[in-house]
């Protein structure tokens, strides 16, 4: 496949900037916070994103190459055995230096060279930089809807309830009846058989049975969610897997993260403050535990990943009008009926190799493979997904009890009972 140097250069260039214009909100305080171990410091992904094109791509193919600072190979790892010892994720947010200036001035020498290296590399190293390049470009993408998940997690565990984005989007609300659509099923291919950029396990494209079912055209909303909640559906175990039960005690929970009482009524922490709770909305930020609790309570299930991507090609699945980061809402909105977008939606498959999977070549082995271990599958992007990142084909995954990611439902059912 023919490279256009321009284009890789003019596509590496927009997802770096991107990533620090979603930091233009930022105080210099926010950048080196981590509340928690899932939420990394700002600082930290603006500094990890740019030491894998270093180690990655630089470092095998710059001429006479050197490290920015050898120090940051330790650092900026996140969870490479093949590249060497690391910083301890637990302890990302205690780290004060480097500053945040000095971070965005490794940006700045890392963009310079990699733009080098794209203009003046070699025909025959060419397409092997090009195919990294893209992977670097979606692996930031990546860490771009972690910024945004980030930043809010940070924000909301702030007394003060900072401001993040203050333009909050209308919401003109006329919105299709919600209904159960039938799809019918039968031996079906899923998974992705196209010529641009996949991860490796989206691939190969493979056969599986689905029997005819039915799926939601909307996404479960929040004046859904609070119905599930006045009828106690946080103190009654029988809505709840065992392991879902025990964290419902652990942790207290007794509505989606970033709900708080306010007397008889619900508020929740956006990034654009807190606001009261608004019925029409997806329901977000809530764990597989609750979503699978929530689908049970309410007589019906979680699709499968393959009942969602064989419905995902047959209803509304429009990428344009779909609430992605690009929409700047930070938020799901009620008035999007696109398939994709607005929360990821959790489905009852473990996030397991399709048959014939092959992970990436080298050290990139580790980038998804490593990982099928005790996660679920989420699919369709979020209002934090870049637009030209997410593919009816992608397999989002987290473990069953994470909340901090925009994460919702969309129900579906059996169509023979
Ligand atoms: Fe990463």
């Amino acid at each position: 496949m023919m490279i256009n140097r321009a284009k890789l250069r003019q596509s590496f260039e927009n997802i770096r900037s991107l990533t620090e214009a979603l930091c233009d909100p930022l105080e210099i305080e926010d950048y080196v916070v981590q509340p928690i171990e899932d939420v990394s410091p700002p600082k930290w992904h603006l500094a990890h994103t740019t030491w894998f094109f270093e180690k990655v791509i630089l470092e095998k193919f710059e001429a006479n190459y050197k490290p920015y600072d050898p120090t940051y190979h330790f650092l900026f790892n996140s969870y490479y055995q093949s590249f060497g010892e690391r910083w301890q994720r637990t302890m990302r947010g205690v780290l004060s230096r480097p500053t945040v200036r000095e971070v965005l001035a490794f940006r700045k020498a890392i963009n310079e060279r990699m733009t080098n290296l794209i203009e003046t590399c070699s025909d025959q190293d060419l397409p092997e930089i090009g195919r990294l390049i893209t992977i670097g470009v979606n692996h930031e993408q990546q860490h771009q809807e972690l910024l945004v998940t980030d930043i809010k997690y940070i924000f909301a565990n702030n007394p003060l309830s900072p401001v993040y984005n203050s333009i909050i989007k209308e919401q003109n609300v006329h919105l299709p009846e919600p209904a159960m659509i039938q799809i019918s099923g039968g031996v079906m291919c899923i998974g992705y058989d196209g010529n641009d950029f996949a991860w490796d396990n989206e691939k190969p494209v493979h056969r599986v049975f689905v029997d005819d079912f039915h799926i939601s055209n909307s996404l479960v909303t929040c004046g859904e969610y609070l119905e599930f909640i006045r009828d106690g559906g946080y103190k009654d175990f029988r809505h709840w897997l065992s392991d879902g039960w025990d964290r419902v005690q652990q942790e207290g929970w007794q509505a989606p993260l970033y709900w708080s009482a306010l007397g008889d009524e619900w508020q929740m922490m956006t990034l654009s403050g807190l606001r009261p709770i608004e019925a029409a909305e997806p329901v977000s930020h809530i764990s597989y535990f609750e979503a699978d609790a929530f689908a049970r309570w309410a007589g019906k299930r979680l699709p499968t990943e393959a009942e969602w991507e064989v419905a995902a090609h047959n209803l509304n699945s429009d990428l344009q009008s779909a609430n992605l980061l690009d929409t700047q809402a930070f938020h799901p909105l009620a008035n999007k009926t696109s398939f994709l977008g607005n929360v990821w939606v959790w489905t009852s498959s473990s996030y397991s190799p399709y048959p014939g999977f092959v992970p990436e070549a080298g050290e990139l082995a580790e980038y998804n493979g490593k990982f099928m271990s005790g996660q679920i599958v989420l699919r369709g992007g979020s209002c934090a997904t870049p637009r030209d990142h997410i593919r009816l084909t992608y397999r989002n995954f987290f473990q069953p009890e994470k909340r901090w990611q925009f994460s919702g439902i969309r129900l579906a059912d059996n169509l023979h009972k």
